[in-house]
């Protein structure tokens, strides 16, 4: 499948996600209406790792969570899985399904109150009651994602940062989904954990097929591991293409400042990482 994907630009397979003219706008609690997005465009092909970078307050987790299916949309139109939804479904706190969200704290994303066993059980369960098979099936899920399966029992407060992570991952990946959202996932972990976690994200996408849209501030990170890049600013896409090019003959000015503002050490790093979404064995030596 990322044989077929065109260096040039867009996916040339049918992408598992496209977001069409997307308007997402926010009710003031003092009043008046705040248009945080406006005519955001970008699509996904299978297995692909696309990147969104810009400032704070550019919209990139507004974007990630009208994604997911948590925020409605004030306008424009998501093609998911070959489906449109027309009407987009209101505010929820499941999402959808099929796209899955991982934040930077998963901490208040899950039940502190379950053990990561039945965190993952749920997630496979979609909603029904957990049954033993679900809770033995966790334990793969674990495995899948580099954690000790003696951490079953563990409730998340008792976790590092990095394995919260990946059982936030674990579970994400329990419901099965095609297109996982990741919004600053590695954000808060430091440089070796990091490491590991964005070497996990593109191990997922090889073996499970999963697409990846990695939201974050650092575009240094975001060079690291993703095949195409939408650079973001105050709500619209300045700039997008594969990241190697746009690192290397920035069309924006925007995604310049951006280039200019990573430490000149960690940018000799990342013009000679190799980005080729035809080489992931590459990525997968990232550290
Ligand atoms: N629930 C909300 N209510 C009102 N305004 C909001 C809400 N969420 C976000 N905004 C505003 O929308 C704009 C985009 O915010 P968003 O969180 O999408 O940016 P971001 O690019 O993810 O920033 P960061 O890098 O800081 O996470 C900002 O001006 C923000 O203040
Ligand atoms: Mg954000």
């Amino acid at each position: 499948m990322e044989e077929t994907i065109d260096r040039g630009g867009s996916p040339s397979v049918a992408p598992v996600l496209s977001v069409d003219d997307l308007v997402i706008e926010y009710h003031l609690a003092r009043g008046g209406v705040l248009r945080a997005v406006d005519g955001v465009s970008f699509e996904v092909a299978p297995s692909e790792i696309v990147g969104i970078v810009g400032e704070s307050g550019s919209g990139k987790s507004s974007v990630g969570m009208v994604v997911a299916g948590f925020t409605r949309a004030a306008g424009g139109r998501l093609v998911f899985d070959g489906d449109t939804t027309e009407s987009w479904p209101g505010a929820s706190t499941s999402g959808r399904p099929g796209i899955q969200m991982i934040f930077q704290d998963s901490s208040t994303a899950v039940n502190p109150r379950m053990s990561v066993a039945r965190i993952i059980a749920e997630a496979i369960a979609r909603g029904g009651r957990i049954t033993r098979e679900h809770l033995d099936q966790s334990v793969g899920y674990l495995e899948k994602v580099g954690l000790d399966t003696a951490l079953a029992d563990r409730k998340p407060r008792e976790l590092s940062g990095g394995q919260k992570q990946r059982v936030a991952i674990a579970r994400a990946l329990a419901a099965n989904p095609s297109v996982l959202v990741c919004d600053e996932s590695v954000s808060a972990l430091d440089v070796s954990v990091r490491a590991k976690i964005l070497n996990l994200l593109v191990r997922i996408r090889r073996e499970e097929n999963i697409a990846i849209i990695f939201i974050s501030h650092d575009l240094a990170v975001v060079s690291q591991l993703v095949d195409r890049v939408v650079v973001m600013q105050n709500g619209a896409v300045v700039e997008c293409g594969p990241v190697r090019e746009v690192i290397d003959r920035p069309q924006h000015p925007y995604t310049q400042k951006l280039l200019n503002a990573i430490p000149r050490l960690e940018r000799t790093t990342v013009t000679a990482q190799e980005t080729d979404p035809r080489s992931t064995a590459t990525k997968e030596e990232v550290s």
